[in-house]
């Protein structure tokens, strides 16, 4: 068992709404490897989830911040550098919603409003933490930021509707944001690309039981939990992977590789058994 990988590190983990969360595991395991820092999620998700639960297990601050709010967000940086006395050194960007999912607005029936929200939320909010974070000079040489994508960014996936152009936009941003916090500040930007995971954003997406059994089976190593998931995405906080950025990082059991596997082959031909 390793231990101590994060020790000395202090960081900002966004989107922790309840124990289901990617972001609550990666709290409870970068915690566990020593690291410190705050949470944030926007007030809303803190009085209808469980954050504080989190934040009293973890020793740490909750300071509020809608991701897509600039003030709201300068605010939380200067917070978090005054509550550490100095820099930090990772944020994890676990920040995902789509009116038009929610409302059941089907992709070529999109609310341009709702649309307008879903990237501000699930995308742009990244480049306003990284803009803020590079302006305050928040973050030390040698750091590390995540955010967390999915694979429809580069496949079509049957009812991941527009979050699929936002996960889009959201890797775009690391890598060209992820060059100039490289060559500036030595700070690197990845996305973790990761299996269908069952929490309150999943469930959104239509026909998650069956995306889920679909990718379970299709993927050699079987889906990647949300647990898994954080043990990632604390090796990419860590200093053992310095030299990784601009990258969309799959964390899928294999998923995104595969094109037909033996047992969805063995599937495909009993559809046709007794017919021409
Ligand atoms: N669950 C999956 O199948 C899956 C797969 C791949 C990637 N992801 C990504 O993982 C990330 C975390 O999602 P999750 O599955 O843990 O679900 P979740 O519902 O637990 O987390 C989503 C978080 O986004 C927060 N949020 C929404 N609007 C916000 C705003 N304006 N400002 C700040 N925070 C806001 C919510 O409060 C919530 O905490 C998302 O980016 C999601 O797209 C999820």
């Amino acid at each position: 068992m390793i231990s101590n990988l994060l020790e000395g590190k202090k960081g900002i983990i966004f989107g922790a709404l309840n124990n289901l969360s990617i972001a609550w595991k990666v709290a409870e395991k970068a915690h566990e490897q020593g690291a410190e820092f705050v949470l944030t999620n926007v007030p809303v998700s803190i009085r209808m989830g469980t954050i504080n639960e989190l934040a009293e297990k973890t020793n740490s601050p909750v300071i509020p911040a809608d991701a897509t709010n600039v003030e709201d967000l300068e605010n939380l940086t200067r917070k978090t550098m005054e509550h550490f006395g100095g820099k930090i050194d990772f944020i994890l960007h676990s920040v995902a919603m789509s009116p038009n999912v929610r409302k059941k607005r089907e992709y070529d029936n999109l609310d341009y409003n709702f649309l307008n929200k879903t990237l501000d939320i699930s995308a742009i909010s990244f480049h306003k933490m990284l803009q803020t974070a590079h302006k305050l000079d928040a973050i030390n040489q040698w750091g590390s930021v995540v955010a967390l994508s999915y694979v429809a960014a580069q496949r079509t996936l049957y009812g991941y509707n527009d979050m699929a152009d936002a996960k889009a936009l959201l890797e775009s941003i690391a890598r060209s944001f992820g060059y100039i916090y490289g060559r500036e500040k030595k700070v690197r930007i990845n996305t973790v690309s990761q299996s269908p995971t069952p929490t309150t954003a999943g469930s959104g997406v239509k026909g998650l039981d069956k995306l889920l059994d679909f990718s379970e089976r299709m993927s050699p190593l079987g889906n990647a939990d949300a647990e898994e998931c954080a043990d990632y995405v604390v090796t990419l906080f860590s200093d053992l992977t310095k030299k990784v950025t601009m990258q969309n990082l799959y964390h899928d059991g294999g998923f995104s590789s595969m094109g037909m596997s033996l047992r969805a082959m063995s599937q495909y031909e009993k559809s046709f058994e007794g017919s021409d």
